[in-house]
């Protein structure tokens, strides 16, 4: 089982994938996936959905199963969003639990789309992006005024039960995120902080994300 993440850092591991598959002839079939968030307000046929993405960089060029792949959608009437968060969360205890979840990181700390202030115990549920959150995405966006203002994103505390955590981070950009990761306190308002603690941690960062580290 393994969560997945969207943005342009998981990228490289995505061409991977498709690599070993066209090349190598490793199988997928049986893999069973789930992805961190969506945005509210976007179809799965919109190409700045995190699905159209997840289906451009790697689920067309696989053999996994599309009954297999799990996102949230992001075309949720609101009286339907709690049973929808309620229900995603039921499926990846049903199918197992997350073996390996794969993290970027926002540059104001945020994990998937637990923004600022999202509580270490926090479950699947609908979230409001932060200012910073919808000023990095106005490029995909066109311009800030077209960002969607919320998403369903898994909970701190959801992807803290991934029984592994492996976060990337590449970029000056990043370097705060991961210095609140690495050496902050646990603290809400850096949600990265919150993974800390996890038993099987592992990041994978460049110089430029490591800057501010101290150690
Ligand atoms: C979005 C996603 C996050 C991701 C972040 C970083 O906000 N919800 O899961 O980590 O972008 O994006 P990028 O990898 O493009 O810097």
């Amino acid at each position: 089982m393994l969560g997945l993440a969207t943005g342009s850092t998981p990228l490289g591991i995505y061409r991977e994938l498709r690599r070993v598959h066209a090349e190598e002839g490793v199988s997928f079939a049986g893999v069973v996936t789930f992805n961190l968030d969506e945005y509210l307000g976007l179809g799965p046929r919109d190409p700045r959905s995190f699905r159209a993405f997840m289906q451009r960089e790697l689920f067309d060029h696989l053999d996994v199963d599309p009954l297999d792949v799990h996102i949230p959608s992001g075309t949720l009437h609101p009286a339907e969003v709690a049973d929808h968060c309620t229900r995603y969360e039921e499926a990846i205890r049903a199918a197992g639990g997350i073996d390996l979840q794969l993290l970027g990181l926002g540059r104001n700390g945020h994990v998937a789309f637990n923004e600022p202030g999202s509580a270490a115990d926090s479950r699947t549920r609908r979230i409001e992006l932060h200012p910073v959150t919808r000023e990095d995405a106005a490029g995909a966006f066109g311009d800030l005024e077209h960002v969607p203002r919320a998403a369903i994103t898994m909970g701190v505390g959801t992807i803290l039960e991934a029984r592994s955590l492996r976060v990337l981070a590449f970029g000056p950009a990043k370097a705060r995120a991961v210095r609140a990761l690495v050496d902050g306190p646990r603290d809400a308002a850096w949600p990265a902080s919150l993974l800390r603690g996890h038993r099987d941690l592992r990041l994978w960062i460049d110089d430029d994300a490591a800057a501010q580290l101290t150690a």
